[in-house]
């Protein structure tokens, strides 16, 4: 019979290693906060409802970033350390089957090892299991200090380790099952006598086993998913892992990544098959992006779709934009903020879109600025063309209809309605509606004052 697994996710310190106004575990690495990793591992394994994370520093800010899940949160006033975190639950959970323990600081855990951590626990008659891995420089982490039996006897934290205690290089990553039933009857045990004056979570180990009870200890062979981040040099290490981790599942989908070590993709972008993506690129957010699309050098994707078949070239920048497929944009693009560009649309060089819509097939392929406006399909956007959506107060909108073409250069003073067919000559500052099939010309006439040059020429000598 499975256990019923019930988790603590530990999310209540301030992390003051980190030197940060924000709380530590709402850092980000690969994307994502770090409870959020631990989140996405702990649910893989029991339902949502059956995890509780342990708030206390900047708690509404740390619920509020996990508002769309379905855990249950915690409150830990004070700060008194690990164990005081975990007793905070108390009333939250039922007392039978495993708890696992998790640390909210501690994000790159693989759901199979926490998968065989319970296994191996559900299968032992211990108190408790807990994963324990070698490092070659372990400061920081709590030391396990095991018996002739290979069972854990205690695990010495940094602070209060002796100097032979500090040269055992097999460390505590933080992540426990306790029989739910014994955690909960010997919690009270835990108390505050050490260098930091806290209660630790860590003590449960020499309670249980004083109490009869043996802990097991799970080793495992593969530190990097187990590294913990106390510091922002080992949260660029972790980022740097989760990165390295995202290009391997990408590339072994179908997806080809040029210099994966330059490329930067968050853990929630999806990319199609047999799309290339160049070096330097940064994907972010919830992009996704289709199949057989190529994103060029150094362009910077958020949270945006881009349709199969896109062609972007280097140094595009996208926001929140929908890209219909086949499109072709860039190089130095910016559709900066909820644009929808249709279907083999072409977006060129220095060309700016703010939430402008953009037909199929229609083209802006040099120096624009299109904002607040509708573009129709297979209209042509001629070189330096500027829509002019405020008045210094207000944003307006300009509407062009399919299949017009503006010249070079024009000023669409908006709002402005240009319609379907029509032309506008270059140049032109276009203050009024276009009718369909119009020319509009909203300029000076050209004069030319023939021999003007030699006449200046004659009064200046
Ligand atoms: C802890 C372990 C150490 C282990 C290391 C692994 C203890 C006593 N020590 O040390 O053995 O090697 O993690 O990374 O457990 N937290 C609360 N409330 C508190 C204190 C902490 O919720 O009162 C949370 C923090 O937000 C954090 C986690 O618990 O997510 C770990 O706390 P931290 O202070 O980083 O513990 P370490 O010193 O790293
Ligand atoms: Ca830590």
């Amino acid at each position: 019979m499975n256990p019923r697994i019930s988790v603590v996710v530990l999310a209540a310190g301030e992390g003051t290693r980190m030197k940060s106004k924000r709380a530590k575990v709402l850092h980000r690495a690969g994307g994502l906060h770090l409870v959020e990793h631990v989140l996405n591992t702990a649910s893989e394994l029991t339902d949502e409802e059956s995890i509780v994370v342990v708030v206390g520093h900047q708690a509404e800010e740390v619920k509020a970033a996990l508002a769309h899940r379905q855990v249950r949160f915690a409150l830990q006033k004070a700060q008194r350390g690990t164990g005081d975190a975990v007793k905070a639950c108390r009333d939250l959970l039922d007392h039978g089957g495993l708890l696992v323990v998790l640390y909210g600081d501690c994000p790159l855990l693989a759901p199979t090892t926490l998968r065989r951590l319970i296994e191996k626990q559900a299968a032992s008659d211990a108190g408790a299991t807990l994963i324990t891995t070698r490092l070659p420089d372990p400061t920081g982490y709590g030391r396990i200090v095991l018996d002739d039996l290979g069972n854990v006897k205690a695990i010495v934290e940094q602070k209060a380790a002796s100097p032979e205690q500090l040269a055992i290089d097999l460390i505590n990553p933080g992540m426990y099952c306790f029989r739910s039933d014994l955690l909960w009857k010997h919690i009270g045990e835990i108390g505050t006598n050490n260098p930091a004056r806290e209660y630790y979570l860590t003590d449960m180990v020499e309670i249980l086993t004083r109490a009869g009870h043996t802990v097991a200890a799970m080793e495992s062979p593969d530190a990097s998913e187990l590294l913990g981040i106390n510091t922002r040099i080992e949260l660029a290490d972790v980022d740097r892992i989760f990165r390295a981790r995202k290009c391997r599942e990408l590339m072994l989908a179908g997806v080809t990544i040029e210099k994966p070590e330059t490329v930067t993709i968050d853990m929630p972008v999806i990319i199609g098959a047999d799309t290339i993506v160049g070096p330097f690129s940064h994907i972010l957010g919830r992009t996704e992006i289709g199949e057989d699309c190529h994103i060029g050098a150094g362009c910077v994707i958020e949270s945006s779709r881009i349709e199969n078949g896109v062609q972007i070239a280097p140094y595009t920048l996208i926001a929140t934009s929908h890209v219909g497929r086949d499109a072709h944009l860039g190089p130095f693009s910016r559709l900066r903020l909820e644009n929808e560009v249709g279907a083999g649309a072409h977006i060129g060089n220095f060309v700016e879109l703010k939430k402008t819509n953009l037909g199929a097939g229609a083209k802006a392929n040099h120096l624009a600025y299109l904002g607040d406006s509708e573009i129709g399909a297979k209209t042509n956007i001629g070189a330096g063309t500027i829509t002019c959506n405020y008045d210094g107060v207000k944003k307006h909108r300009t509407q062009i209809g399919d299949n017009a073409f503006v010249g070079s250069n024009s000023t669409l003073v908006a709002p402005v309605q240009v319609g379907n067919d029509s032309y506008i000559a270059a140049g032109s500052v276009i203050t009024g509606p276009v009718p369909e099939g119009a020319l509009a010309i909203g300029r000076g006439h050209q004069v030319n004052k023939e021999g003007w040059v030699a006449k200046r020429r004659a009064k200046k000598s």
